[in-house]
């Protein structure tokens, strides 16, 4: 036979004849033979060298060849070692064969059989290599795999086809608040969509894996913060053939496009405006005149009521006020919607929110005793920039809407404070009123959205312009059924626009 390579045979033995025949044997074949009578010289040759074969003798002057033989196969964990051996030590041979050595071979040996078994050890030990090297490009390749799935801004997660959970990356962990661990074994609707969500979802992964839909679809998810977050799923089967109840039969990838949504609706409202703020601001200004008229006769009407004496005066006194109600309430919504669809230019003014904030509370307070609901003031000194008759506007909106929301026996509290180090002022109109539900929350700023009987809808519209025309932020968080808050920042300074 001859080796693959130049293959290093070491031979541990104290017998020199013996070693010079074995050499005789190996070195035609193509092996490098290094001989060495002392167990502790061919432990240091085999940890500076290695080798792929050692022929280690029983009986050794300094140690035994089995006591040897995991220091040696630690030395050179690739290569293997063949123990010789006389009759009378073949029992601690056959043992150290047990303990990890390839074989044996029985003095006198015939060279055939020598040759034979240290060709199976060299091709063993050729298998291990190759087994070795496989399995460390699978564990590279598997390492690599994870950390693109782990290291991903997007949600990925792998089912099983009844639906549970096998794999959830850090992004799905991060954005739920759910760890892996918990969430595989789990079932992934139950885990990633909303309850209103999961038949519709649940039609469509189905639709997908039959082949009949595009396996993209959107789902609302509860984040872990417990805001309401848009995902988009792109759902992929993982193989060919159909998998088995306990591995992977589909991944869902998906991303966070609540932003995106919000950007989106955001352009699509500005640009209704706009196109309606054209016709509506001419439409109401031709309305404006006419209601003018009719609120200054109706006035004069009252007055001239004031002078008749007769029985039927008072009941048509509350009828001129009837209408005159009616008649400003017209006015405020045409006005609401003037100031969205043109917006007239704004006073950059410092405002002592403070103040604006006690005259703001203090005007709604009467109507917050008569609907039995607590209104607590924790307002700090904070300044802003701005338009003080805007600012007011805002305020009372927010306060407007928390009073309409909370039950009897509800609080509603005004808290205000000066926020990065002076920098910014921070007001949160908080309720513990009826919350707004996930549908509804997305389109509470929406123009004419409401959901009550007397609303325009415009409140919240207008409060938000307002304050992003003041360079500021307005956020609402809303549980359903809890309460809402709402938290506008405003700038305390001039500087940047
Ligand atoms: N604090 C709150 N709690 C619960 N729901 C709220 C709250 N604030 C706003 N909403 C919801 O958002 C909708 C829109 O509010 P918005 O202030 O824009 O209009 P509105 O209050 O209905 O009418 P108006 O123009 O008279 O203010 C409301 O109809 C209500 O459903
Ligand atoms: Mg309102």
């Amino acid at each position: 036979m001859s080796a693959p390579r130049e293959a290093q045979l070491l031979i541990v033995d104290d017998n020199e004849d013996l070693a010079e025949n074995l050499r005789e044997i190996f070195e035609p074949r193509g092996f490098r033979v290094r001989f060495t009578p002392s167990a502790a010289e061919g432990l240091a040759w085999a940890r500076s060298a290695g080798f792929d074969l050692a022929m280690v003798d029983v009986n050794l002057p300094d140690a035994s060849g089995a006591d040897l033989l995991p220091a040696l196969r630690s030395a050179s964990p690739l290569g293997e070692v063949v123990l010789i051996t006389g009759h009378a030590t073949l029992d601690s041979a056959v043992a150290a064969v047990r303990g990890g050595a390839f074989h044996y071979v029985v003095k006198p040996f015939k060279v055939d059989e020598l040759v034979a078994t240290a060709e199976a050890a060299l091709r063993q030990g050729a298998l291990r290599r190759e087994r070795e090297a496989l399995s460390r490009k699978l564990a590279a390749s598997e390492r690599r795999y994870r950390d693109v799935v782990e290291s991903s801004r997007v949600l990925v997660v792998g089912l099983d086809a009844r639906g549970i959970v096998h794999l959830f990356n850090r992004r799905a962990a991060e954005l739920t608040g759910l760890p892996a661990e918990e969430a595989i074994g789990r079932p992934a609707l139950e885990a990633l969509i909303q309850p209103e969500a999961r038949d519709r979802v649940q039609k469509h992964v189905r639709q997908t894996l039959a082949g009949a839909s595009s396996g993209e679809f959107e789902a609302p998810l509860t984040a872990r913060d417990g805001r309401t977050v848009t995902v988009r799923w792109h759902v992929v089967v993982a193989g060919a053939e159909a998998a088995p109840d306990e591995e992977i039969a589909v991944y869902a990838v998906g991303t966070d496009v609540t932003d995106g949504r919000a950007l989106e609706r955001r352009a699509a409202e500005a640009e209704a405006l706009a196109h309606m703020g054209t016709l509506a601001a001419g439409l109401a200004h031709e309305i404006r005149n006419p209601l003018n008229a009719a609120l200054l006769q109706l006035h004069m009407l009252g007055r001239g009521l004031g002078k008749v004496t007769s029985d039927e005066r008072d009941p048509l006194l509350a009828r001129t006020r009837v209408v005159e109600g009616e008649l400003r309430r017209l006015e405020r919504l045409l006005s609401d919607f003037l100031e969205l669809a043109r917006p007239r230019p704004m006073a950059r003014e410092p405002v002592a929110l403070q103040e604006l904030l006690d005259d703001v509370a203090s005007f709604q307070e009467p109507a917050a005793a008569a609907a039995g609901v607590a209104l607590v003031r924790c307002i700090d000194v904070a300044k802003a920039v701005g338009d003080r008759e805007r600012l007011k506007q805002v305020f009372h909106n927010l306060l407007v809407n928390a009073l309409e929301a909370t039950p009897q026996g509800g609080t509603v509290t005004l808290t205000c404070r000066s926020v990065d180090a002076g920098a910014c002022a921070e007001v949160v109109v908080a309720d513990t009123g009826r919350g707004i539900s996930a549908t509804t929350r997305e389109r509470v700023f929406e123009p004419f959205f409401t959901t009550k009987g007397a609303g325009t809808g415009l409140g919240l519209s207008i409060v938000r312009q307002i304050v992003e025309r003041h360079g500021g932020a307005i956020d609402l968080e809303s549980v359903d059924g809890r309460g809402t808050s709402v938290t506008v920042r405003l700038r305390s300074t001039t500087d940047p626009e």
